[in-house]
């Protein structure tokens, strides 16, 4: 009888299965009402006294690895059902993944270097807080020049050399001061007037200038690549070139593009006349080029620039401008669609 017990129970550690079946019959087999296990407890009272001692202890030991085996396997099949739910069943319904939304401004500006990039300009970048020379001398700003007016700004009270910049023409000024001729470049970024909040202007905002500096460059290559960015920008190609100042060019000029007057929107957008104001431009003034150790009796060039928030606010139909640095995602969720 012993010897019996003793083969079940190498037979209970060599049992292993995957099946939940399999292992309810083996607990029933071992450890059921009418298992083996009651069978040989029951077979207790006919063992002869001396043989009761081993009899106990291996009926005993039989008891105990059964149960573990049971709880073991069963232990393990639980597991793999749980590692089976969680990454096995594809057609579990699947969690909803919020997808943010690029800033307008963002959008825009990556517009804007995307289509000047396709014709040779790179993009370069310069620091916020500027000296004196890079945003206003070396541009023909003299101190007590009264264009700087147009161009109040920020200036750190201790040390007025040092002020937030004004446009990103300080970045053009920095390009050419570390790279020879031929230059094409566009230079994004923040910029800072002492203005009046409103709806319609804020006291930082953001710009692209270009800058193009070449042999043999002309007003005709200006007006051909500004006519190839208005096309490719909004879709239309016909442009107006009106006479403006700016200290640092010369000729300057103001550009609008024709936008048309086919809907109510256009009507209100360019206040009827179908025309829209976009950005300023002109020939790179000499004295510019000189400052920033170029030769002008050699070279020449043009430049633009114009403010990536109004072109938001205009192709957006965005009626404030402060809506743009509130970070209201209710305002912010409605870019998702666009690039
Ligand atoms: N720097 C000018 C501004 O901030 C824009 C401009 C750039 C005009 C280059 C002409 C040429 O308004």
């Amino acid at each position: 009888m012993i010897e019996t017990i003793k083969e079940h129970l190498a037979e209970v550690e060599k049992f292993s299965s995957t099946s939940t079946e399999e292992i309810e019959t083996f607990r029933i087999k071992y450890l059921g009402k009418k298992g083996l296990l009651n069978t040989f407890f029951a077979e207790f009272k006919n063992v002869p006294n001396g043989e009761k001692k081993e009899f106990g202890q291996v009926i005993n030991q039989l008891k105990s690895a059964a149960t573990e085996k049971v709880n073991a396997l069963k232990e393990a099949l639980e597991n793999q059902a749980d590692t089976k739910g969680k990454f096995g069943d594809l057609t579990r319904p699947g969690e909803p993944i919020e997808i943010g939304a690029r800033h307008p401004i963002s959008i825009v500006k990556n517009q804007i270097i995307d289509i000047f990039s396709r014709i040779g300009f790179n993009v370069s970048e310069g620091p916020e807080i500027e000296d004196d020379w890079h945003n206003f001398t070396a541009l023909n700003l003299p101190e007590y020049h009264p264009a700087r007016d147009m161009q109040d700004t920020f200036f750190i009270q201790t040390d007025p050399d040092i002020l937030l910049r004004t446009h990103t023409s300080s970045v053009q000024v920095r390009y050419m001061e570390s790279h020879k001729p031929p230059i094409r470049t566009i230079s994004p970024g923040r910029v800072y007037r002492n203005e009046a909040i409103s709806a319609r202007s804020h006291c930082f905002f953001h710009q692209v200038e270009g800058l193009y500096v070449d042999k043999n460059v002309s007003f005709a290559d200006l007006k051909q690549t500004l006519q190839y960015f208005t096309s490719e920008m909004f879709g239309k190609s016909k442009i107006r070139l009106r006479p403006s100042y700016f200290p640092f060019t010369e000729p300057s000029a103001e550009v609008d593009v024709y936008w048309g007057l086919e809907t109510e929107t256009d009507y209100r957008m360019t206040k009827g006349t179908g025309w829209l104001e976009i950005m300023g431009c002109g020939m790179v003034d000499p004295n510019v080029l000189k400052n920033c150790g170029i030769d002008p009796e050699v070279y020449s060039g043009f430049a633009f620039g114009m403010g990536i928030d109004r072109i938001a606010l205009l192709l957006h139909q965005i009626s404030d401008i402060r809506l743009l640095s509130e970070n209201d995602v209710r305002f912010l969720e409605q870019f998702k669609s666009a690039l």
